[in-house]
């Protein structure tokens, strides 16, 4: 049986094939440790990392000496938040004020903290009517939850379930307007998809890993601001004293020489894949919506806010199959690799979390799944994917009634 047509692009993606010639080299003839710097096996490491950061770091808008690398974006989550919070373990300014909609990355270790005496707040989102902004944090409720004990906001760029873009900048300036708390984002989804620069969006600190962009597994990173103000956190793990002592480990060279790589050309690239994400998602979602009327989208309609910025991410389709389990219509169409939720939560098998915040009730999110597109996809998936995706969903109301 062929291969399913690959629609789970929010759970992960292809490696490049050119990232893949990047990192082979290191691999074998240039395996020196990046650590060991007394001799040439070490210093051509070296530098192929920091050749790597500097890319890395330019590509969001940062310096090199900002960059931590980790082994992913679940790992700069966990040193962001409780890296920040060790660090104030005996002040007074201790509150986390962060948003329903984020990834368990973020959830759980806020939970954590919680129990850490440590208080946190989850802001809703906003609701179906809000329309446009609908799964966006409430803008209203941060200012009044923003005191001079809030030590970090933590607000996630673009949701993994629905592609959903919170205002960041404008997150920014009510941080600074209401209080001196910091700000965090999980920026994941949003890296290599959107334009993005940290001085602009005024974060200090920044989350991402490789995987999501065509790179590989295993390896992310985290911003760190340097000055005004300089962050400072405590490190989770203790070693070697790599990373400036933030993150101890031997790095892994091919594998943060090829997250430069898919970094470099996501950015080259990024004008025309999103505007070949976007002919491939509106072709899907025409297909389905002429076979499935009734079948509709969770979140806002893809689309500009007023401020120019794009409301989801142009490979998103959360849909909801009215009278349909999304687990039933997953089985009946194996030839289409999709998901009912972020694949970082099959550990925890109740309804998306993600989908109840934007209001819908159980029926509704168990009807729900979630299509990622990439560039590696060619138009006649969408065609097939579309007509599978139909045929299941009459077989499975056909067979219910
Ligand atoms: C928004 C978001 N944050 C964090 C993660 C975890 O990233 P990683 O797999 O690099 O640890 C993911 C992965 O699904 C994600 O989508």
């Amino acid at each position: 049986m062929p291969r399913p047509i690959y629609l789970d692009n929010h759970a992960t993606t292809q490696v490049d094939p050119r990232v893949v010639a990047a990192m082979e080299p290191y691999w074998t003839e240039q395996f020196g440790n990046a650590g060991s710097t007394s001799h040439a096996w070490g210093t051509a490491a070296r530098d192929a990392v920091e050749s790597a950061r500097e890319t890395i770091a330019r590509a969001i808008g940062a310096d090199p000496s900002e960059l931590i690398f980790t082994s992913g974006a679940t790992e700069s989550n966990n040193l962001a938040l409780r890296g920040l919070a060790e660090r104030h373990a005996a002040s007074s300014r201790r509150q986390f004020i962060s948003v329903a909609t984020e990834h368990r990355a973020v959830l759980d270790p806020l939970q954590r903290l919680a129990g850490r005496d440590f208080p946190v707040t989850l802001l809703p989102v906003e609701p179906r009517s809000a329309g446009a902004h609908w799964g966006r944090v409430s803008l209203t409720q941060l200012p009044t939850q923003l005191t001079a004990d809030t030590l970090l906001v933590s607000v996630m760029l673009a949701n993994n379930e629905t592609g959903v873009i919170q205002p960041l900048a404008q997150i920014a300036s009510l941080c600074r307007a209401n209080s001196d708390a910091l700000l965090h984002t999980d920026a994941t989804q949003a890296i290599g998809k959107l334009a993005l620069d940290v001085r602009q969006l005024d974060v200090d600190l920044l989350s991402f890993s490789a995987h999501k962009l065509h790179g590989p597994k295993g390896i992310g990173a985290l911003y760190i601001r340097r000055k005004s103000p300089p962050i400072r956190l405590q490190p989770l793990i203790d070693g070697g004293g790599q990373e400036k002592g933030l993150r101890s480990g031997t790095l892994p060279v091919p594998l943060i020489v090829g997250f430069a790589r898919a970094i470099e050309l996501a950015q080259q690239e990024r004008s025309a894949t999103q505007q070949r994400l976007d002919e491939l998602r509106q072709r899907l979602w025409q297909q389905i919506q002429s076979a499935l009327p009734d079948c509709s989208l969770n979140g806002p309609a893809h689309g500009l806010d007023e401020t120019g910025q794009p409301l989801r991410l142009v490979n998103n389709l959360n849909i909801q199959f009215p009278g349909v389990e999304g687990a039933s219509l997953m089985l009946h169409t194996p030839e289409l690799a999709m998901s009912s939720g972020s694949a970082c939560t099959s550990a925890h098998p109740t309804p998306s979390h993600v989908l109840r915040a934007l209001g819908l009730d159980d029926d509704a999110v168990r009807s729900s799944l979630r299509l990622g597109l990439s560039q590696f996809n060619a138009m006649e998936e969408m065609d097939e994917a579309a007509s599978r995706i139909a045929a299941a969903v009459a077989h499975l109301r056909a067979f219910k009634s």
